[in-house]
């Protein structure tokens, strides 16, 4: 990355715990700065504190569906570090309902944190951006296809993908880069009160081909390489991250035994 003086910076929303927070250690392990956002302060200046000997981090606390917090973060980039080269929407909000069980504040309240925030962050986030640089956002399988209780979690997600391929065409041109990262089921606080669960593991880890579960480095793994030098002709895709998940018809074997259900 060329983009001003200094190491690259990466801009974060949703660090203060699980794939966010691993976002932002991978990055500062690698050398970039860091602009970390949201809501849950300790959690940041915690995460300033134990980066503090390898990088450079700036927080901010806020509401990523403040209409004010893509530009606030922005600035705080420019005036702390003097460029952007990357913006990870990561923030996040999993509400999981039957469609036709969903009120509508669950359908704005999704819709705010995972799709109309991430469109506000990048948009702004243009303005500051150089060639080389690139929009990572963090989507999900479930936006990839259909799922129980999907409800308007699908649909946010599927529209993110909708507008980084539109920020993919629109500014490719200029070197910017856009693409989605889908994790399949991580083991973080939004997925932590389910994992256990008998169905859950069923609709999962019984259906994910590969011998283990993903984890929150797996995506920071592969967000930093789309960032990267590495990533650098990669426009436009949405990378699933399930193990297998959402391509493959697969079952493990020990759960083949049980009886079928007729439907009557
Ligand atoms: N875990 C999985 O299995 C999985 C699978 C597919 C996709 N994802 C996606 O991965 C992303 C991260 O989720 P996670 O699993 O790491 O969950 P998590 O540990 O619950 O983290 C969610 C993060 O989003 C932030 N956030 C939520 N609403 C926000 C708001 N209104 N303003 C600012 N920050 C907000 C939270 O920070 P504060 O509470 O401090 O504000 C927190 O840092 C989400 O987009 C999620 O949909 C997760």
């Amino acid at each position: 990355m060329s983009n001003g003086s200094g190491n690259p910076v990466v801009l974060v929303t949703g660090a203060s715990s699980g794939i966010g927070d691993a976002i932002a250690r991978k990055f500062a392990k690698m050398g970039w700065r860091v602009v970390a956002v949201a809501r849950r302060e300790q959690r940041l200046v915690q995460l300033r504190q134990e980066l503090a000997d390898i990088t450079e981090v700036e927080y901010l606390v806020a509401d990523v569906t403040g209409k004010d917090a893509p530009g606030r973060a922005v600035d705080l980039a420019l005036r702390a570090f003097g460029r952007l080269d990357c913006l990870v929407n990561n923030a996040g909000a999993g509400k999981w309902a039957p469609p036709g069980e969903t009120d509508d504040d669950m359908i704005d309240e999704v819709l705010d944190v995972s799709l109309k925030a991430p469109f506000r962050f990048a948009r702004e986030s243009l303005k500051a951006m150089k060639p080389g640089a690139s929009i990572i956002n963090i989507g999900s399988v479930f936006g990839l296809l259909g799922g129980l209780d999907g409800g308007i979690y699908c649909a946010a997600k599927a529209g993110m993908i909708g507008m980084s391929q539109a920020f993919a065409a629109q500014y490719g041109a200029k070197g910017i880069r856009s693409n989605v990262v889908a994790p399949g089921v991580v083991k973080t606080e939004m997925t932590a009160a389910a994992w256990d669960h008998p169905g859950f593991q069923r609709t999962n880890q019984e259906l994910t081909p590969f011998n283990r579960d993903g984890t929150v480095d797996d995506v920071a793994n592969t967000v930093y390489f789309l960032a990267s030098e590495e990533g650098s002709y990669i426009n436009g895709q949405t990378i699933a991250l399930d193990g297998g998940w959402s391509t493959t018809k697969y079952v493990a074997p020990e759960a083949l035994i049980c009886e079928r259900i007729v439907p009557e």
